[in-house]
């Protein structure tokens, strides 16, 4: 099962720093989107990232070159006839990541791997569109992906150990750290994370201290990086409600039922750093 061709579907936050990660590591990478517009916009971050790179000496200028030279625009599914792994990083919705893995079936050469960088969606079911379910996959890659370390595996309940192997040492190759992982709503990362988070949004609705304190005591006390309001709203607070939501009805247990203070401000439109205000304000 080697693997040398990959197509990223979603040019967006995570599909261009997939994209950039896979052409960096070497893979041709057909990078896909429904617009040319999508495509020039994902490029040109990956662009800015690599020069970046250059500008601080960490990377040559020819290597620049080679690694865009790796990175194929596509607006058409069609182009998948070619590649040995699909990484889907398209919008979190169900419907969606099924009809793409659908037609991902039919396109797709048959040792083709097709893999999810869904954060929170079962990876079986995500399979179950497909006649090759033991060929489908997890790979959730970190935000910022070429920063971030981790890849956690996610395999589905017919994941094969070969197929569960060649996504391992391709994790390596990217120079990243595969963690492998059942799937279970939120697999690790966000099971732990979201009901930590959703906890310092009660913690907050009952008034044991103020927003400030709550980060001060994680950030000083448990040396976290971020304090977890401050965290919730770098991932905007919607999608910590619709994983806590997952978290909720995927287990049926009242621990994780989201704090309405969180659901509040979501109707309110407070989402966090994307829209200006959340926990905090931003110019
Ligand atoms: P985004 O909104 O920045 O990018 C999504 C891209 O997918 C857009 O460019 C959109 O045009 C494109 N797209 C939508 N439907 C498509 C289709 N049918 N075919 C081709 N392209 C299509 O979203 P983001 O943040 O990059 O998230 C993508 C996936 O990664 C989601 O499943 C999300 O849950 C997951 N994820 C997000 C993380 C984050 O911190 N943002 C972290 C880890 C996983």
């Amino acid at each position: 099962m080697s693997i040398n061709t990959v197509m990223v579907i979603g040019a967006g936050q995570m599909g261009s720093g997939i994209a950039q990660v896979c052409a960096q590591a070497g893979f041709s990478v057909y990078l896909n989107d429904l617009k040319q517009e999508f495509l020039d916009r994902g490029l040109s971050v990956i662009k800015k990232n690599l020069t970046r790179q250059v500008d601080k000496g960490r990377m040559q200028a020819e290597e620049m070159e080679k690694v865009l030279a790796n990175l194929i625009p596509s607006t058409s599914l069609e182009d998948a006839k070619q590649v040995d792994l699909v990484i889907e990083a398209a919008v979190e919705n169900m419907e969606v990541k099924t009809k793409i893995f659908n037609q991902l079936d039919e396109i797709t050469p048959a040792h083709t791997i097709l893999a999810s960088n869904t954060s929170s969606l079962p990876i079986t079911e995500i399979a179950a569109a497909t006649k090759r379910p033991e060929k489908v996959i997890g790979m959730h890659f970190m935000n910022p992906v070429p920063v971030m370390k981790l890849v956690e595996i996610i395999r589905g309940l017919a994941t094969t150990d070969e197929v569960y192997q060649a996504i391992e040492d391709m994790t390596k190759q990217l120079n990243k750290v595969p963690v492998e992982v059942e799937d279970f709503p939120g697999f690790v990362s966000n099971r732990i994370l979201m009901p930590m988070i959703n906890e310092a949004v009660y913690t907050l609705y009952e008034g044991v201290a103020t927003k400030e304190a709550i980060d001060d005591v994680m950030k000083l006390g448990m040396n976290h990086p971020m304090g977890p309001l401050t965290l919730a709203d770098f991932i905007g607070l919607d999608t910590c409600l619709y994983i806590m939501e997952i978290l909720h009805e995927g287990f049926g247990d009242d621990k994780y039922r989201p704090c309405p203070l969180l659901r509040k401000y979501v109707k309110a439109g407070w989402l966090g750093k994307k829209t200006g205000k959340g926990f905090y304000e931003y110019a």
